[in-house]
């Protein structure tokens, strides 16, 4: 590895650090389920205050309904949970219904009836940062209940922070390996805006295959990332106009295991790696590097192959014209299932009124 891509690597690995810890939402979700079941109630909440917006929104839900409420939000003020955000202080209420503070949407959209309530502030050196709602407890929350979220507030709003650094760390990540990516990009003239695309396609083919959720995150990391090995590419290859000799072909075509070399090793970027290093294999083993068949390459790579060689037909090349997005998807059509795998090129077919 040469010294660029060895300052690649450490960068890389300092930055994505996240994907070897916990998933603090997990974290959270578990939390509040224990503190529900420990009070005896039906249900919980915990919202995070975004203080720029001046809004809360969900961050865990326990309960019948729960998945109705994603993102769902309360402006800070409003409702019981907002109220409680702004004063800091906690309430408890006997019975919702004469509270005119009370909004009913919620329950309307989650069609769960709430009774009665125990409203917490979540604080963070002072500052509330959100709050933590329990719903129905029978016979109402008694002051016990109160003294106990007292002592578990602490703890929560530390997992609630946690979880809001993660998302920021996580955000962060993506966006300075995008950034790192596009520099890359540029050395060579023809590929501007290559990886934000091949990016822009891997994650639409994934979410029409039915990935998501941190799966979805890490498809669109290794899209982000499939050429990074270029960086070990010298530029006057890279930058090459004519035909390329052997020696130089053999060279561009280790970019794949110089990507892959330089994201391995963090737990939990397996299926990131795989989908570097095997980007540029063929269903029919005519690939490189390993010469892998269809079920033989990571679904990552099938996928972002697939983004890839799109992208590379739709856009002009010193050597040739850039095909129509209609030839483009014809070409891909005739090789599925020999070169692309079949459910990638439909997905990318779907996403193209042209080539249905
Ligand atoms: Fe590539």
């Amino acid at each position: 590895m040469n010294t660029s891509a060895a300052d690649l690597k450490r960068i890389i690995h300092l930055l994505s650090e996240i994907y070897s810890s916990l998933e603090p939402e997990e974290v959270l979700f578990q939390s509040l389920k224990g503190i529900v079941s420990l009070i005896g109630c039906e249900a919980g909440s915990i919202w995070e205050l975004s203080e720029e917006e001046g809004k809360l929104f969900f961050r865990a839900i326990v309960g019948r309904g729960a998945e109705n409420l994603k993102g769902k939000s309360l402006h800070l003020g409003e409702g019981i949970a907002g109220s409680v955000a702004a004063s800091g202080k906690p309430r408890v209420i006997d019975d919702v219904r004469k509270s005119s503070e009370w909004n009913p949407d919620f329950d309307r959209a989650s069609s769960f009836h709430t009774e009665n309530l125990l409203t917490f502030p979540l604080k963070s050196r002072g500052k509330v940062i959100g709050v933590i709602q329990l719903l129905n407890k029978e016979g109402g929350f008694r002051s016990e209940d109160i003294e106990l979220i007292e002592n578990l507030a602490g703890p929560v709003a530390m997992a609630l922070e946690n979880a809001r650094l993660y998302l920021f760390q996580k955000r962060l990540f993506k966006e300075t390996a995008l950034a790192l990516a596009t520099a890359i990009d540029k050395r060579d003239p023809y590929t501007g805006g290559h990886t934000k695309r091949v990016l822009e396609y891997s994650g639409k083919i994934g979410e029409i295959l039915d990935i998501e959720g941190n799966e979805l995150e890490k498809l669109e990391l290794s899209a982000i990332l499939h050429d990074v090995g270029k960086i070990g590419i010298p530029d006057e290859i890279l930058r090459k106009k004519g035909s390329l000799t052997e020696e130089e072909r053999r060279l561009i075509e280790k970019h794949p295991e110089i990507g892959a070399e330089i994201v391995e090793g963090i737990p939990g970027t397996e299926s990131i790696v795989e989908g570097i290093k095997y980007h540029h294999e063929r269903c029919d083993g005519s690939g490189y590097p390993d010469g892998l068949t269809c079920e033989e390459i990571p679904i990552f790579a099938r996928i972002i192959a697939v983004a890839d060689v799109y992208d590379a037909l739709t856009s002009e090349r010193p050597y040739r014209k850039a095909l129509s997005p209609q030839e483009a998807l014809d070409y891909l059509k005739e090789r599925e299932g020999q070169k692309f795998w079949e459910e990638a090129v439909r997905a990318l077919l779907s996403l193209f009124p042209v080539g249905k």
